[in-house]
């Protein structure tokens, strides 16, 4: 927060009386719901309020990127936990300036050219008419319970006037989905579309002339008389009959994880419903102050922040920053990884050849961006915007060429190679590419598993030797693991980070290790799972406990999306690899059940029919599979508490381990790992900071970890490391907020 006042929201007036307000914070890239721009609206609709008699309209626009980027998140994270007050206090002032607005007795309009998220929607709610360009780059909607949070500006209250209840819960609120300008007009979150940036002002300025005699233009339904809640308030027989039904389904939607956001916002929404607007905003304040004085919140809100603070950082600290963006990439290898790679490399500007050892492959490589594209195109509105859209899918098909020829490569700077995971395949492809690329090209190979140090011994040039290990869906998933070999030079990770930024991904840095940080760690998790169900505790109860946890994937079910063959193969070249060094590694319960489902039952998982769950013809899950409870028994009880700890404590045992070996060098890239790679719950904030935050603080994680270690096995013993942090009082994380 500044202590001094900057104005960020101009303020213009036309001939014919319609008053521009533009939003344009000139401290930010962004605009967002900081001291600045509440002070500055209070001003503007002060004027307003004075000036009204002369104005026939409002036009809220923004002249930055996005139209309003939101709430302040620091200004959250600075809430301590007692400052409830406060953070009501905050609200309410959000809350009264935007019910000023809405109630002035003028037409205003919002003309929205940029992405509408959280706070920015809720600025718009308060409008009588919002007007959108209808561009793909636009998102629309409310996704503050991602961050642990509600939406405090009044966005609860506003969707729930405009939406009903129902509605506004399962489209907008609980799982705070990102809509595109069609489907937020198709709800009647938004009014009209307009085709491009310079329609909105225009298309702004007719609407409040063809309504300069209708006095419901000035008015929000919610205040005019006879306004009826769609769908019915809670005292209502329509509503009423329903009501009871929504906590099963949000039992259902959290399956009992510690969430408390979505819960929050049921609430504020079911008893707001059933009040007048400012008695629902006052409720909705209330609720607002429980998420923001907890811890959850905090948490989530920091996993979301420190990863684009991190990938800023570290590429600045390599000077990666300033470096030539790659023109041209070659992708070696076009199967389910190296097409996913193309795409993501074409969408971000660049020349992709993806090569593959026969052509069909290569071709069938390059349909899956096809498919993406058609998906993008048809999502755009019929007319102007679905023929950009499809000139933007065009051009970037046109950036990719699916080859076998290695010549196609000239000149690219920078070689992803993603081809069977077979170090011999991978030694011959970055060998037959080598003649062709720039001399100094970067060399990044995805293998999931294999050393980079023995891969890079293997190329010509093993200091631009880097690993770059994405993860799939490679266009959904956030995180990209940068590994280190003995040889990558500073400079090849400079360029590995300038990258990774360029797709717009984030990047954590690890030195090289089997599994590196996250294949080693998520493999902690399932081998639990799976030691579970080898004590004979019943599938469903092991799954219950994963969901319990907070895992966006229950154990076992994602067990069967890896494909129980590939952490069969990890296991058997890893302890093949230790036993060439002279060690044996101890065998882990969960191993057995490994073999016996792939050995005995023939079920490998989703991709094969057949797995821990049963699939129908489409490859749909039916249900656990009935025969486990004969494989594996299934009448041992253990606490529920214990299975729930036994999955979250592999996963942190086994980073402590990562970070003593020197894998992992900051607990940041541990946490940031944790969330965007491999699932660790996201209410945790990370798993480093899971085991400060854990009840008693490190000391307890010791203490339970001793308890699980007594009664499950030795693997639950706390490296020394920890113990001494633990006994020295300190906490695991480096930074604490
Ligand atoms: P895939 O089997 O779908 O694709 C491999 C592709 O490489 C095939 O199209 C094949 O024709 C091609 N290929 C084989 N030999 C070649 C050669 N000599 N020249 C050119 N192309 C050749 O495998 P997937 O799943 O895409 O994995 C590729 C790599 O990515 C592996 O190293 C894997 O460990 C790694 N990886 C896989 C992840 C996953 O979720 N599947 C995640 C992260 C990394």
């Amino acid at each position: 927060m500044s202590s001094e006042f900057t104005n960020t929201i101009t303020y213009e007036s036309d001939a014919d009386g319609v008053v521009v307000l533009t939003m344009d914070d000139p401290n930010q890239s962004a605009n967002t719901m900081n001291a600045d721009y509440l002070a500055s609206m209070e001003r503007a609709v002060d004027r307003l309020e004075k000036e009204k008699n002369d104005i026939t309209g409002v036009v809220l626009m923004s002249a930055k990127k996005t139209f309003f980027a939101g709430g302040d998140l620091g200004d959250i994270l600075s809430i301590p936990s007692d400052g409830a007050d406060l953070a009501v206090e905050t609200v309410e002032r959000v809350k009264g300036t935007l019910r000023r607005l809405e109630t002035l007795g003028t037409p205003v309009v919002a003309a929205i050219g940029g992405a509408a998220l959280g706070g920015g929607l809720e600025i718009a709610l308060a409008t009588h008419h919002r007007i959108v360009v209808d561009s793909p780059a636009v998102q629309l909607g409310l996704p503050e319970v991602s961050l642990g949070l509600l939406p405090g500006g009044g966005g609860v209250v506003r969707t729930v006037r405009m939406l009903g209840v129902a509605t506004a819960l399962t489209e907008v609120l609980l799982e705070g989905k990102r809509l595109r300008p069609g489907k937020a007009l198709e709800l009647g979150l938004v009014d009209e579309l307009v085709a491009g940036p310079d329609d909105l002002l225009p298309a702004a300025k007719a609407w409040i002339a063809a309504n300069a005699d209708n006095p419901e233009a000035a008015t929000q339904p919610w205040d005019r008389k006879g306004y009826r809640m769609p769908g019915g308030t809670p005292q209502s027989p329509a509503l009423g009959a329903t009501l009871p039904a929504f906590p099963a389904m949000l039992r259902k939607q959290l399956k009992g994880a510690p969430y408390p956001a979505p819960v929050a916002i049921m609430s504020a929404a079911v008893e707001g419903a059933g009040l007048d607007f400012a008695a629902a905003e006052k409720v909705e304040a209330r609720y607002f102050a429980g998420l923001a004085t907890g811890q959850t919140a905090k948490n989530m809100i920091r996993a979301f922040f420190f990863d684009l603070q991190k990938a800023n950082g570290l590429a600045r600290a390599h000077g990666s920053a300033d470096r030539e963006p790659i023109a041209k990439v070659v992708v070696l290898g076009a199967g389910m990884m190296g097409a996913a790679i193309a795409y993501v490399c074409a969408k971000a500007g660049m020349e992709v050849v993806l090569k593959d050892i026969d052509q069909a492959a290569a071709e069938r490589g390059k349909g899956y961006s096809e498919k993406l594209v058609a998906k993008t195109v048809s999502r755009a509105a019929e007319g102007e915007a679905r023929d950009r859209a499809q000139a933007k899918g065009d051009a970037l098909l046109s950036r990719i060429t699916p080859t076998t020829d290695a010549s196609a490569a000239s000149g690219a700077q920078a070689v992803i190679e993603a081809v069977f995971e077979d170090p011999k395949v991978k030694e011959t492809v970055f060998a037959e590419i080598a003649p062709h690329i720039a001399p100094d090209a970067l060399l990044c190979s995805n293998t999931s598993t294999l050393p980079i140090t023995m891969l890079a011994e293997g190329v010509d040039r093993p200091a631009d030797f880097i690993g770059l290990h994405f993860f799939s869906p490679v266009d959904k998933m956030p995180l990209v693991e940068i590994i280190k070999g003995a040889s990558t030079s500073e400079d090849a990770l400079g360029r590995a980070l300038a990258l990774v930024a360029q797709i717009g991904k984030t990047p954590i840095v690890v030195n090289d290790s089997r599994g590196f940080f996250t294949s080693r760690v998520i493999g902690t998790f399932t081998s639990e799972g799976m030691a579970l169900l080898a004590e004979g505790v019943p599938a469903p109860t092991v799954e219950q406990a994963s969901a319990q946890a907070g895992y966006p994937a229950s154990v076992l079910a994602l067990m069967d999306e890896l494909t129980l063959t590939l952490p069969r193969k990890i296991r058997d070249e890893t302890r093949e690899a230790a036993r060439a060094e002279g060690r044996d590694l101890p065998d882990h319960p969960g191993n057995a059940v490994l073999d016996t489902m792939i050995d005995q039952y023939d079920r490998k998982g989703r991709s094969t029919g057949a797995g821990f769950y049963e699939y129908d013809a489409a490859g749909k899950r039916v249900g656990l599979w009935p025969g486990l409870a004969e494989a594996f028994g299934g009448t041992t009880e253990i606490p529920l508490q214990d299975a729930i700890d036994r999955m979250l404590f592999a996963e942190a045992l086994e980073t402590v381990k990562c970070l003593d070996e020197g894998v992992l060098e900051t607990t940041t890239d541990a946490n940031v790992g944790s969330i965007l790679g491999i699932g660790f719950p996201g209410w945790t904030g990370g798993v480093a900071r899971y085991m400060d935050q854990y009840p008693g603080g490190l000391t307890g994680f010791v203490a339970r970890a001793d308890e699980l270690a007594a009664n499950y096995g030795e693997r639950f013993t706390p490296p020394a490391s920890l113990r001494e942090k633990a006994a020295a009082g300190g906490t695991y994380e480096e930074v604490q907020p």
